[in-house]
């Protein structure tokens, strides 16, 4: 069944601070979509803004879980997360002195989910190899590239229709960083997730994502129908990749 997410017209800051301005973005049923921006672009914001972390001012936010759509303005960070949406957040906030199965217990407080904790924990685990070895571990023990792996899983604990991932790739090396976004192609197939991904590593994000926007000073600045039409356009090669 299909989900999807509209965002549009949003505009959403913090206090006086207007960050976003007129910020519009569709995520099709089964689309990895990459949110492309440098740092302080607000990329970050608008992943809070869908997540019900940040209040938007103006526009619309809707979601479409399994063929059912919902206004997500005006909703608990709690009720976004129980229709289906699940969010990695940047830095990956992890329980550093709890073990990994218990970060992951953490990720499973979806009504729906509870019932197949245990299911979904298996999944976790197979999915994950690394986490299964380490799971009385610490999270705040565990390599940056492992954290970002746990931080994905728990996630997943959630059973989500719709993955919003905040700058995965921030700080790791760049063999973890390739890794990490290899495996997030992988859960979306398997998962059969509708993705949208925020990153600044351009060339990363774009081996797997479907399309992207091009967030610059909180306003869409350029929207790439391909991953093709992205890294051939010359105003992003010139301001983004520096070439
Ligand atoms: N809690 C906050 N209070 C006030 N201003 C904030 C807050 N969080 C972010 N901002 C400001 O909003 C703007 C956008 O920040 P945001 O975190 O959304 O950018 P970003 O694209 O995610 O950057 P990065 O790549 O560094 O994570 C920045 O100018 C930032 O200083
Ligand atoms: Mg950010």
């Amino acid at each position: 069944m299909a989900s999807s997410l509209v965002v549009a017209n949003i505009d959403a800051g913090y206090g006086a601070v207007r960050v976003l301005e007129d910020v519009s973005l569709l995520v099709s049923p089964g689309e990895t979509v990459a949110l492309l921006g440098t740092n302080g672009n607000g990329k970050s914001t608008l992943m809070k803004s869908i997540m019900g972390i940040v209040q938007p001012m103006a526009g619309s936010i809707r979601a479409t879980i399994d063929d059912v759509e919902h206004e997500l303005i005006g909703r608990s960070t709690e009720e976004i997360v129980d229709l289906g949406i699940a969010f990695v957040p940047e830095g990956r906030r992890l329980f550093p002195k709890l073990t990994v199965t218990e970060n992951l217990l953490l990720g499973a407080f979806r009504p729906k989910a509870r019932s197949a904790i245990q299911r979904n924990l298996d999944f976790c685990f197979e999915t994950f190899p690394r986490l299964k070895e380490r799971a009385r571990q610490l999270a705040g023990s565990m390599s940056g590239g492992e954290q970002q792996m746990l931080a994905l899983a728990r996630a997943l604990m959630s059973a989500p229709r719709i993955l919003l991932i905040d700058e995965p790739s921030v700080g790791l090396a760049p063999l973890l960083v390739k890794r990490t976004i290899d495996k997030i192609k992988e859960l979306k197939e398997g998962y059969d997730l509708t993705v949208l991904m925020a990153e600044q590593n351009f060339t990363q994000a774009i081996r797997i994502a479907d399309r992207g926007y091009v967030i610059v000073h909180g306003r869409i600045a350029f929207t790439g129908d391909s991953a093709d039409a992205l890294s051939n356009n010359e105003l992003i090669r010139e301001f983004y990749l520096g070439a």
